[in-house]
């Protein structure tokens, strides 16, 4: 959607072909947090007013080892911040952009399939309403997930994937209290990692590490609370406010690449070609940093005849992932207890949140990282 956006302001028509009903999409909950450049993004695209009326900008968070806390500045180490807007509500102002400048979003398509992606002519194939359709075009953008198709059609001989699966997964809540803390906390704890989020002064998100093969249904709404209580500072427990959730699922944790993002005509973004495990809420911001280098890629080739950008895009693309890559496992590895692992596993996790607490240098890594870094 950002890339039918980015795409039409170059004057590049677009079509955008979606398996789900617009309704599932711009309701499935997300993680909410912005790095700065995906907000300047956003904003110098004409897609930030609501952002900048609802959203929250951070300037910090809080960071908890056993119950003590330490306050993180991203803005003094950085100069920068995010912002705090769900996933959710970009995705419905991009519809709305869509809307308004009267551009093609076809959502509930299926059999959705790519053709001739090595040729000059790539189309796409679907059935919608029961009807059979075909997109002729210059290029297909892969964005359709992790599960999408768009993937698979690299011939395996030309792709090499590197994979990461993490012994356990998040249970998330959406609340609607009132958030706990003015800022994010992320919460190390020998029970496991805790993260204290929101999405406005009312609705509050809330996850904590589960077993890989939990279930939600296992999970009660007191089972629930009673257990993130234990797991974050005492002061904070003291102070949560519990409600009925309104939402709670489970997330596995994975880290996935696949090279190259490009083959042909077919063009990977966002899950189609790279998986984070949601430490540090890099998801969404990876999607738009390669959306926005594609944007550029495609925008030389109408504009200038210059194909320089397109055969670029692949490996500028990775460059950003594999740093988002290695931040979010970083942020992963310190914060999860991971069971399998013994004392020496935790004595070190203990020492990395300690020399963060005491050290500007080791502050400036992570706030440089999480704010985002350069597109
Ligand atoms: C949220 C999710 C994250 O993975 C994270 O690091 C921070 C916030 C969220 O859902 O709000």
């Amino acid at each position: 959607m950002l890339l039918s956006h980015l795409l039409a302001r170059a004057g590049i028509e677009s079509v955008v072909i979606e398996q789900r009903s617009r309704d599932y999409v711009q309701a499935r909950v997300r993680a909410g947090v912005l790095e700065q450049g995906s907000t300047d993004l956003l904003r110098s695209t004409g897609l930030g007013e609501r952002m900048d009326a609802d959203g929250f900008v951070h300037h910090g968070t809080c960071l908890s080892n056993g119950g003590r806390a330490f306050h993180l500045d991203f803005t003094a180490r950085t100069g920068r911040a995010v912002m705090i807007y769900g996933q959710t509500e970009v995705q419905k102002d991009l519809f709305d952009a869509a809307d308004a400048a009267g551009r093609t979003v076809l959502d509930e398509c299926a059999d959705v399939t790519p053709h001739d992606i090595t040729g000059d002519r790539p189309s796409v194939t679907f059935t919608r309403n029961g009807q059979a359709h075909t997109v002729q075009a210059d290029f297909v953008a892969g964005c359709d997930g992790f599960h999408g198709v768009c993937r698979t059609l690299l011939p395996r001989s030309i792709v090499t994937e590197y994979e990461r699966v993490y012994p356990f997964g998040w249970l998330g809540v959406l609340s609607a209290t009132p958030p706990v803390d003015d800022e994010l906390i992320y919460a190390r704890h020998d029970r496991g990692f805790a993260l204290c989020s929101m999405r406005n002064p009312t609705l509050s998100r809330y996850y904590v590490q589960c077993a890989a093969d939990d279930s939600a249904e296992a999970w009660s709404d007191q089972r629930f609370w009673d257990e993130l209580r234990r797991r974050i500072p005492p002061d904070a427990a003291d102070r949560l406010v519990t409600g009925p959730s309104i939402e709670k699922s489970i997330t596995p944790l994975r880290s996935y690449v696949a090279e190259p993002m490009r083959h042909g005509r077919l063009l990977l973004a966002g899950d189609a070609a790279h998986i984070v495990p949601p430490t540090g809420a890099k998801g969404l911001n990876l999607a738009f940093s390669d959306v926005w280098y594609l944007s550029k890629a495609l925008t030389a080739h109408y504009h200038d005849g210059d194909d320089q950008g397109l055969d670029t895009y692949s490996a500028t693309a990775l460059r950003r992932v594999w740093k988002a890559v290695r931040f979010s496992w970083w942020m992963t590895t310190v914060m999860h207890t991971f069971h399998d692992q013994g004392d020496f596993n935790s004595r070190i996790q203990e020492a990395e949140l300690d020399y963060l607490a005491g050290s500007e240098a080791a502050q400036t890594v992570l706030a440089e990282n999480y704010v985002g870094l350069p597109l």
